[in-house]
This record gives C-alpha cells, sequence and structure tokens, in this order.
C-alpha cells in the first residue's frame, strides 16, 4: 500500500445495547476483559479447566521457541471423551446433541448417548481397520450426522482428520489425500443437494487413481442415497453400516497429549497450493469451548444452536462439532440448501426446531435479502435470542436487515471475525456486553490482542486504518502449516516482526472499535487513495434497489486504478442507465466523491468460491478485459460466462 493508512469513509452512527434480560443473565460480563488484561496465561488457564483433563496441564503457554507455539503441553486429554462421554456420565445422556434434518425431509435425533454409542463403534471400526494415533484420515462426505462421528470417533484414536469439503472436485480431493498422506478415506455413495441425489463415491474413486494416492489403503462409505449403480473396489471399499454396525458400542478413550495433531484443514488462498493448516488437540479445544459460550451465551439446557456452514469448513469444525459439543449444546444440523424446496426452508427449521442461536455467514444474509422479507415473515421466528455471522465484513444494511427481519429488532447479532488459522473466534463482540455498531466486529475477545497496525508495523492511531495483526499467541492458534514450516513462517510472520499478519485491511474508529476491510488484495488505490472495496460494497448494499455488490479497482491510465462495481439488483429493479446514474451518486454521497465507481454494471449472478466469498480476482479480469485466471474454485463457473456476455467492450 502506497500510503500509510486506508481510507476511512463510512460512517456508521447506530448503536444497539444488550438487551438487559441478556445482559443480566450473560455468561460472560465485561469483568473478564478486566480479569484477562490483568493476566491473559491464568484467564487461558482458568478456560482450560471448562475440560476434563486425564492429566492437569501446569505450564499454560511455551512460546519459547516462537511462533511455534505450545499450549499446555504438559495435560493430557481425550476431546471424544469431552464432546460426548463426560456429558452422558454428568447425567446427560438423554439431551439431545443432534438433531439432523436432511434436505428430502428426512430427520433423526441423536442424544449424547446415541452419540457415544456411534462414536465408540466407528473408533472400533477405524482400529479394525489398522489405524492408528497420528495416521491420517480423510473425511469427504456430506452435511449428515455420520461426518461429525467420523471426526469425532479420529479424535478418540489419535488420528488427525483432513475434511475436504463435499464440494471439491476429485482433483482437489486428491491433492489432499497426497499432502497429508491420508491412509483411509471416509465417505458416502451421495448426499441431497438442490432437490436431487448428488454423488461423491465416484469423486473418490477417480481421485484414488491419480499418482500420490497409492497409499489409500481403505475406503469407508456411508448409505446416505442408496443409489443403485455404486462402483465398487473389492478389499478396499467397506460399507459404514457393515462394519460400523457390528463392534462393541463400548470403546475406552485414551489421552493423547495437549500438542497432538486434531486436524488438518486445507484453505485455498489466492495464490499457490493450499496450505494444510494444522491445529491440536489442547489449546483448541479450549478456545472453541470458551468462545462458544463466551459469544454465543450459550445454555446448553436450553438453547438450540444452529451453525449454517458446511462441515468442509472451520466454522463447521469449530463450531458445529467440537465448540457446541465440548459444551453438551442442542444444535441443529441442516444438509441442504437454504432454498430446497422453497426459500423459506432455513426459517422453516428455525421455527421447527425452536433455534434460540443462529450463526451464518453474509453471503446467505444478502440472498435472504434478495429473495424478499415476506418470506422469512411467514415464519414464526420468535425463538430467536442471538444471531451470528462470519466470513466476510457483512455490510450494515445486510446487518440492519438480519437484526430486523430475523431478529425482529431484539436479537443482539454478533459479528465474529477469525480465520481457518486461528482456529476459534478471535474479534466480536459479547451479547451481553458490546453496544453494537452495524458492520463491526469491534473487540478483540478476552484473552486475544489484535491491533491494527501501518506499513512500518507501528499501531495506527483511532480514526485510521491499516493491517489487522495479532499481536500475542492464542490457544486455537494455527501451530504450522502441514510439513512446511518455512511457508508457516513466511506467509503469517515475516510481514510484521513478532506478529501474526492476518491478510486482512482493518480501521480503527474513534471509539478504538475494528472494521475488518476485506483481504488486503482488495484495497484499491484511486488517484493516490487507499479505498476498501468492503466500503464501496456496503455504500452499494445500503441502497433500497441493492441486494449484493461486488468491487474491484482495475487499471486507469488517469487515477492508478477506477472502481467498477457489479450489482444485483433486488427483486423488481428495473436496470437502466438512469438507476446506474443513481447508484454512482448514492456511493459518491455516501463516502464522498473520490470513491464514485467508474462503471456500474448490473448482473444477474456474482462468482462465488464454494465457501461463498466473492472471487475479486476473476471479476477484476472482466473489468481489465483480461482471459479469466483459475476458476476452479468457483460454485458455478457458468456464473462468468453470464458476466461477460453483459460486458460492453472496454471503454
Ligand atoms: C477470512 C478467513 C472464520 C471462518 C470462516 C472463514 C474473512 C471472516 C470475517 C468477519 C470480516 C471476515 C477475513 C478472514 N472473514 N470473518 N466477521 N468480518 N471478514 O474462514 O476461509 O479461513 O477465511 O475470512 O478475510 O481473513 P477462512
Amino acid at each position: 500500500m502506497s500510503e500509510s493508512s486506508l481510507s476511512n469513509l463510512l460512517k456508521e452512527e447506530r448503536r444497539f445495547a444488550p438487551p438487559a434480560d441478556l445482559a443480566a443473565h450473560a455468561n460472560v460480563t465485561a469483568a473478564a476483559y478486566e480479569q484477562a488484561k490483568a493476566d491473559r496465561l491464568g484467564f487461558w488457564a482458568e478456560q482450560a479447566r471448562r475440560l476434563s483433563w486425564g492429566t492437569e496441564p501446569t505450564e499454560t503457554l511455551d512460546w519459547s521457541n516462537p511462533p511455534f507455539a505450545k499450549w499446555f503441553k504438559d495435560g493430557k486429554l481425550n476431546v471424544a471423551y469431552n464432546c460426548v462421554d463426560r456429558h452422558v456420565e454428568a447425567g446427560h445422556g438423554d439431551r439431545v446433541a443432534i438433531n439432523f434434518e436432511g434436505e428430502p425431509g428426512d430427520t433423526r435425533t441423536l442424544t449424547y448417548a446415541d452419540l457415544q454409542r456411534e462414536v465408540s463403534q466407528a473408533a472400533n471400526a477405524l482400529t479394525e481397520l489398522g489405524v492408528e494415533a497420528g495416521d491420517r484420515v480423510a473425511i469427504y462426505m456430506p452435511m449428515i450426522p455420520e461426518t461429525a462421528v467420523a471426526m469425532l470417533a479420529c479424535a478418540r484414536i489419535g488420528a488427525p482428520h483432513s475434511v475436504v469439503f463435499g464440494g471439491f472436485s476429485a482433483d482437489a480431493l486428491a491433492t489432499r489425500i497426497e499432502d497429508a498422506d491420508a491412509r483411509v478415506v471416509i465417505t458416502s455413495d451421495g448426499g441431497y443437494r438442490k432437490g436431487a441425489p448428488s454423488a461423491l463415491k465416484p469423486a473418490v474413486d477417480e481421485a484414488l487413481t491419480r499418482p500420490g494416492t497409492e497409499k489409500v489403503r481403505s475406503v469407508l462409505v456411508v448409505r446416505r442415497t442408496g443409489q443403485e449403480d455404486i462402483s465398487w473396489t473389492e478389499g478396499r471399499d467397506v460399507w459404514w453400516h457393515e462394519i460400523v454396525g457390528r463392534q462393541s458400542e463400548r470403546h475406552t478413550p485414551q489421552d493423547f497429549d495437549a500438542e497432538h495433531p486434531l486436524f488438518i484443514l486445507y484453505t485455498s488462498g489466492t495464490t499457490g497450493k493450499p496450505k494444510g493448516i494444522l491445529h491440536t488437540t489442547g489449546g483448541y479445544l479450549t478456545q472453541v469451548a470458551y468462545t462458544h459460550h463466551a459469544v454465543f451465551d450459550l445454555k446448553p439446557e436450553s438453547d438450540v444452536f444452529w451453525c449454517t456452514a458446511d462441515v468442509g469448513w472451520v466454522t463447521g469444525h469449530s463450531y458445529i462439532v467440537y465448540g457446541p459439543l465440548a459444551n453438551g449444546a442442542t444444535e441443529v444440523l441442516y444438509e441442504g440448501t437454504p432454498d430446497s424446496p422453497h426459500k423459506g426452508r432455513w426459517w422453516e427449521i428455525v421455527q421447527k426446531y425452536g433455534v434460540t442461536i443462529l450463526y451464518t455467514a453474509p453471503t446467505a444474509i444478502r440472498a435472504c435479502m434478495k429473495w424478499g422479507d415476506d418470506i422469512p415473515a411467514k415464519f414464526d421466528l420468535s425463538s430467536l435470542r442471538i444471531l451470528g455471522s462470519v466470513g466476510e465484513p457483512i455490510n450494515p444494511e445486510a446487518w440492519m436487515w438480519y437484526r430486523h427481519h430475523i431478529g425482529a429488532d431484539r436479537t443482539p447479532v454478533v459479528d465474529t471475525w477469525w480465520q481457518t488459522e486461528t482456529g476459534g473466534i478471535m474479534i466480536s463482540p459479547l451479547p451481553g456486553v458490546t453496544e453494537t455498531k452495524p458492520g463491526s466486529a469491534q473487540v478483540p475477545l478476552p484473552g486475544i490482542a489484535a491491533t491494527v497496525v501501518d506499513d512500518e508495523a507501528q499501531e495506527v492511531s483511532n480514526g485510521s486504518g491499516g493491517y489487522l495483526v495479532l499481536t500475542e499467541p492464542w490457544p486455537s492458534m494455527l501451530r504450522t502449516i502441514w510439513g512446511d514450516d518455512q511457508r508457516f513462517l513466511d506467509t503469517y510472520w515475516s510481514r510484521f516482526p513478532d506478529k501474526y499478519f492476518a491478510g486482512d485491511g482493518a480501521k480503527k474508529d474513534d471509539d478504538g472499535d475494528v472494521w475488518l476491510l476485506g483481504r488486503v488484495d482488495d484495497v484499491m488505490l484511486v488517484s493516490g487513495h487507499n479505498i476498501s472495496t468492503t466500503e464501496v460494497e456496503s455504500a452499494l448494499v445500503s441502497h433500497p434497489k441493492v441486494a449484493e455488490a461486488a468491487v474491484v479497482g482495475a487499471t486507469d491510465p488517469q487515477t492508478t486504478q477506477a472502481i467498477c462495481a457489479f450489482v444485483i439488483l433486488r427483486g423488481g429493479a428495473e436496470e437502466d442507465d438512469a438507476l446506474v446514474d443513481e447508484l454512482r451518486n448514492h456511493v459518491a454521497k455516501q463516502l464522498g466523491p473520490i470513491a464514485k465507481p467508474k462503471r456500474i454494471l448490473p448482473v444477474a449472478e456474482l462468482p462465488k468460491t464454494r465457501s461463498g466469498k466473492i472471487m475479486r480476482r476473476l471479476l477484476r479480469d472482466v473489468a481489465e478485459n483480461r482471459t479469466l485466471g483459475d476458476t476452479q474454485t468457483l460454485t458455478d463457473s457458468s456464473v462468468m460466462d453470464l458476466i461477460q456476455s453483459k460486458l460492453p467492450s472496454a471503454p
């Protein structure tokens, strides 16, 4: 970035105090910030006591070889015992752990006692297949209960899992199997997606023909769709119900070192081969359990928690499987898409299960805005008491829509910033403490040290922008990139000395609250000003006719970069030159003339990654009339053809 700070254009004045009754009974109060500030390690040592340890740790943090952290290193514990058995032993065996809702409408209820039996059987089955502590297991599954059971079974026997999102291709799966050197793959015949069965097993078969995957000796297959034409490799493929079904329902969990690897999860990032992010046992479980308790104010006896993410992403690992189950929560697991068979499906699920805490992503919220306010209005959403957001900056207007149309203006909205690498939530309001601001993640959680620095690594003053950094180690931090310590150092620890570089632009407002501005690569340079794509997008979405916007900087001879916006209009809006002018002027009025887009192009869809993030890189290619770069991670590659066909040739 050429200037020391990002522009700070958007002014947001709206404030929402926590509801009084929530604040009065909140799990975590303002005192936690003070306590953690006075003794950060003491604070985390106390949070670690939420878990049941076979051997209690005596040392909290070993930071003698930074940035390679060891948390609670002389402690020993079993993750599956913590997520399952201990709740049964405490008398909660009959409590529902998972309310499963299949896309076709089939349901299953698993209590903690059911989960204990199934996880034990699966652990016994993996052992029969020769899986030992330390062996890697790849999991390529739809969103069904067996996915959580498989992860917990791996954790139970100390075999690190590598979950690969079920929407990824055979090639992506093969690369990840090879990098992790997995010996067993757990998959299913398929799952239900948009009203029809969608096969998964063929992608595994194809992946296992690729060089580098020869060491996979078993493929464990869950029967979900029951399609008949499944191909079978004798001696390698095993039906889950056959091998798991005949195992003993008892399995004695063994304790593992706090630093024993729990899982590898690949993040693609913008360049290079996927990075295998390594998470370990004690620190990870401590932070996901604490943050789930604090940020969502979870009351395990009465709440029904629903995180809509896919288990293939870190959000699903931390806030479907490990955090909620460590806390003994009752949760919803939904297999399908929000619009199958109708656009009110999510709200129907909230109503049916009495969901009290909903955790989802801005991309989903914006899709619901586009579909119309009348859809959620048809359902009883009065059980909801806390709404969460994660994955991207949430535009203030999307935040307001979420609070108003889903939360009936009652529920706090917690915008949670974190990453695959951080393992758990890092920056977020606390629902019983923080006066929230639409669009801001606001404050580092108790025990977390984050700030915004300029190019010279100096902390910026309030009202200025720069780069988000984490200045102290945290329990659920990644330990390295699997097999590549050097890349771990280069990617995260070399930009600023002794600080973790998150790769996100951010600013501090006049109160010192943090606003995330998107990936650093997504900041534009216009006539000497750094302007964040996020702020221009939020200004566009604040116009009543715009549902969603993606903004890129296109090379421009006069201004270095010119702002080019792609917008999806709300149902009913007519696209014409007058509207485009109106939108350009609207942005100028909101943010100032410097941020007025040079071009605005109404489109039907935006290119998204499979985790729902807008791929601005491809839009930049379009805006600069280049051949498109790699479109492999796109959900739907036809979207780009559509956009290009609309584009008048370059001005
Ligand atoms: C990147 C991490 C964290 C689980 C899902 C994504 C962006 C995430 C927010 C937020 C603004 C956010 C950042 C971050 N991001 N949450 N609340 N506000 N930006 O995990 O795929 O590892 O992506 O997502 O850019 O660096 P991930």
